[in-house]
């Protein structure tokens, strides 16, 4: 290629980097937000330590990296530097035992987290909920800002709150939850190596594997355990079957 070409080239990567970056600044990912300037402020720390803390846990979190903000599940308006006029609108009571907030919060998550949330609905744990608020919502079993898939032993922990031998509400599906999410957390890594195996040679296996480990995240929403249990063996003795088989052709080679 010659000089002057290069040149050009280089030229009009130049003039698209700029685009994007107007187009970034646009969408509001280098907007101002003033939800995070007034709560992350010294004043505001010295102020509100316990709400400060909020702030910290957003921070860092998962939905931080992706961009998901105070505004996204809380509502207001992030323009407004006076509080009045950004809180306007913001659910501000998340953690009251109200029902109000209970009916909101599957709703302003569900908003990102379409798949769970029509699943969810279908719980007993949306109906009793709604109905008496006995039911956990999504901040019940993942936090809120830093909403994260706990490690089994905290989820169980997070289960026997609510099903254990004093509330008589179903104390056995500790252990089932145990064992399907035991399934689950096998499946994940076999499909890992699935992924990493099978993505050149035969990608019809690792859609397959994937599309069934997808509809069980999704579908453990649902909280029945009949079908999970039957859902949950499936994926892991595919997944098992197909680490299997390419063990046996690795050998061969
Ligand atoms: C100018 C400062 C300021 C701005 C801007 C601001 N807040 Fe606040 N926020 C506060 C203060 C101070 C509190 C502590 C309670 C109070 O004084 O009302 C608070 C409390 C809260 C609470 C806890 C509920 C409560 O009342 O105890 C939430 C949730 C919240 N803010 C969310 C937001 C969101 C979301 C935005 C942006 C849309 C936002 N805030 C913008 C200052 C601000
Ligand atoms: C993914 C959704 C989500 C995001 C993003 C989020 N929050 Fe929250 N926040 C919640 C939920 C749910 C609760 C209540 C449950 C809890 O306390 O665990 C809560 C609680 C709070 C509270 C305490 C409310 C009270 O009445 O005591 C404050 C303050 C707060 N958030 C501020 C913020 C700020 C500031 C941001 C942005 C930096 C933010 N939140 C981002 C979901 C979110
Ligand atoms: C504005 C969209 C949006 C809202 C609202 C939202 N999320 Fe998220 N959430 C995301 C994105 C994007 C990710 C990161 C990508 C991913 O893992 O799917 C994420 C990640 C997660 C994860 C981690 C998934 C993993 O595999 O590690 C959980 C759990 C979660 N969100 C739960 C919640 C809960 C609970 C709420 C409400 C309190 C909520 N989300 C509100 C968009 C959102
Ligand atoms: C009773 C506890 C519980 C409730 C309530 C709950 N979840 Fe979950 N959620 C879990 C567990 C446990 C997992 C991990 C399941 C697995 O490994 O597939 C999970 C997984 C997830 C994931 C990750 C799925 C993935 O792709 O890996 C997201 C996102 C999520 N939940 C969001 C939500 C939202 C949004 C709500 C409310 C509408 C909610 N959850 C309600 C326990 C709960
Ligand atoms: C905040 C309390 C609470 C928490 C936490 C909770 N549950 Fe529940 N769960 C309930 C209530 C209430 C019901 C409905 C009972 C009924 O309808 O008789 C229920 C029902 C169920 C059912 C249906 C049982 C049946 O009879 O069909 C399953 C399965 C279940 N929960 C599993 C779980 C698992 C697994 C976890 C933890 C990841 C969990 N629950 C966490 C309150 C809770």
């Amino acid at each position: 290629m010659s000089a002057l070409i290069q040149k050009h080239m280089f030229v009009i990567k130049l003039f698209f980097f700029a685009l994007l970056c107007t187009g970034l600044a646009a969408a509001g990912a280098f907007a101002k937000n003033t939800c995070i300037d007034c709560h992350k402020d010294e004043n505001f720390r010295v102020q509100n330590r316990a709400l400060f803390d909020y702030y910290n846990i957003w921070k860092g979190s998962s939905h931080e990296l992706a961009g998901v903000m105070c505004e996204d599940c809380h509502g207001g308006n992030s323009l407004k530097t006076n509080k009045d006029s950004a809180h306007k609108g913001t659910f501000l009571s998340l953690t009251s035992i109200e029902k109000s907030t209970f009916k909101v919060i599957p709703q302003r998550c569900g908003a990102c987290h379409e798949a769970v949330l029509k699943n969810f609905v279908d719980s007993k744990h949306y109906t009793a909920l709604l109905n008496e608020g006995t039911g956990p919502h999504c901040a019940t079993c993942h936090g809120s800002m830093n909403s994260e898939v706990y490690y089994t032993p905290i989820v169980k922990r997070a289960c026997a709150e609510c099903h254990n031998e004093y509330t008589k509400n179903s104390p056995e599906v500790v252990g089932e939850a145990d064992k399907i999410l035991h399934r689950i957390n096998v499946s994940r890594v076999f499909r890992n190596w699935i992924n990493i195996h099978y993505s050149d040679r035969a990608p019809e296996r690792t859609e397959e594997i994937n599309g069934l480990y997808r509809d069980i995240t999704n579908s453990w929403h649902t909280f029945d355990f009949t079908k999970l249990d039957e859902k949950s063996e499936n994926l892991l003795n595919k997944s098992k079957s197909l680490v299997n088989k390419a063990m046996a052709e690795k050998r061969k080679k």
